[in-house]
């Protein structure tokens, strides 16, 4: 069933794309900066504490393809993510659009429903402006323990705490609402801007450029994963190097919360290669499915130092694990599984199509195909086997590094 307001904002979409057809030559140059005054005004302004300045978004950003449908399908639908430029550098950009699917459309319906609010007077704020009410709804949709997708926090009990913490690692300055909604809809924008503080440790993720609405511009880091299988055994070491290193980091993580991705695959790592084929970077892209584990949480007093071990789930074409397992502990290691199986193979089980792959069209030298073989008993240990049976996965990993370290060097 379709609810009266999902009507509603259908109809205002509709008026805002029969605006641009009326007058189609200055199409594609507003319709990015409308869907920002759509978000502030219409969405959701309480989550912005300034007027944002939407006019800026066409004048920074130039949006690649112009095709209205291609455009409009990208903003709205399922795809939102899109490839541009910024204007003054004429350097690549990344725009996201983080409210996929009317996510924030459908949680303030759900909200007026749950507080008997009208049509006219569905709005996140009350009438004195207070927004509690709202914050507390947003928060329990983001604890719902039913949720399998986007953000999640552990441990599963008591996580209220740990979202607040999270939130207070923002400026003071942020619009606290807005922060609480992304949480919701796609935490990305906030990692990254909590990861660019961390410039001397660094993690593997593109730069936050700007935001607009709930669009957001980020740096572009390259070409997916995939596009490199046929590379030179050195180069696909060197960005298995930078791939371990990534695990490694975000299981670390800051503040005491490690972050731990559950949808590591080629499509979400991208990776540039230096001219000279001697420097990597790789970014994970797509940090909207993350788990957000607090290991300062009092939970883990009792149990302090253990820590979760995955074991292989089969599973064709997909990535599984069981959630309150890896919530019950301060540490897990499925960031090391995940990269693993990134190098080993794809997520059906061939190992011939894993980044690390022979290549039995081009020859390396004895050395590299010695260290191959290394890495990849190393590889098949990590995905196939766990402890006690098999050495700790954050041990074979330091060693795939250093074999590959010796090995390039
Ligand atoms: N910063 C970036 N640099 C380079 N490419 C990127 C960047 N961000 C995203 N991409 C490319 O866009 C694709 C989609 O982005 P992302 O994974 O963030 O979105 P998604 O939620 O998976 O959306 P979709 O369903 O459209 O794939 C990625 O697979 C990657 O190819
Ligand atoms: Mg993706």
């Amino acid at each position: 069933m379709v609810s009266s307001g999902t009507h509603y904002y259908v109809l205002l979409f509709i008026a805002i794309v029969l605006q641009y057809i009326s007058k189609e030559n200055s199409f594609p140059k507003s319709l990015l900066a409308d869907v920002c005054e759509y978000d502030s005004r219409m969405l959701c302004p309480e989550c912005f504490s300034d007027v944002p300045e939407c006019e800026k978004f066409d004048k920074i950003f130039k949006l690649h393809g112009t095709n209205f449908f291609n455009m409009i399908n990208s903003i709205f639908n399922s795809h939102s993510t899109r490839m541009g430029s910024i204007r003054e550098q004429n350097t690549l950009a990344v725009m996201k659009y983080l409210n996929r699917d009317n996510t924030i459309e459908k949680l303030l319906q759900q909200y007026c429903d749950v507080h008997s609010l009208s049509r006219e007077n569905c709005k996140w704020a009350q009438h004195d402006g207070n927004l509690d009410q709202a914050k507390e709804f947003i928060e329990n949709s983001i604890l719902d323990s039913e949720r399998i997708e986007g953000t999640i926090f552990c441990p599963i009990r008591d996580n209220r705490q740990s979202l607040r913490r999270f939130l207070g690692l923002f400026e003071p300055t942020d619009n606290e609402m807005w922060n609480l909604v992304a949480v919701r809809i796609n935490v990305e924008p906030l990692l990254l801007k909590l990861f660019a503080k961390h410039k001397f440790n660094p993690f593997h993720v593109p730069k936050l450029l700007h935001t607009f609405g709930f669009s957001i511009l980020e740096s572009y880091e390259g070409k997916t994963l995939q596009h490199y299988y046929g590379y030179p055994l050195k180069t696909r070491m060197l960005i298995a190097s930078e791939l371990i290193k990534a695990a490694f980091r975000f299981t670390e993580g800051i503040h005491g919360f490690r972050f731990f991705l559950t949808d590591i695959n080629p499509d979400n790592v991208v990776v540039d290669v230096s001219r000279n084929s001697q420097n990597v970077r790789v970014a994970f892209v797509d940090l909207d499915n993350v788990i957000l584990l607090d290991s300062w949480s009092e939970i883990f007093v009792s149990n302090h130092g253990q820590q979760h071990v995955h074991s292989r789930i089969e599973c064709n074409g997909c990535f599984a694990y069981v959630q309150e397992d890896i919530c019950r502990y301060q540490n897990s290691d499925l960031n090391l599984f995940a990269t693993c199986q990134l190098l080993l193979e794809n997520l059906n089980g061939n190992y011939a199509e894993g980044l690390l792959h022979y290549n039995h069209a081009t020859k390396s030298s004895p050395l590299y195909n010695e260290a191959l073989q290394m890495l990849h008993s190393h590889l098949k240990e990590c995905v196939y086997c766990q402890p006690p049976d098999c050495r700790n996965r954050s041990l074979i990993l330091k060693d795939m590094l250093r074999i590959i370290d010796q090995t390039i060097n």
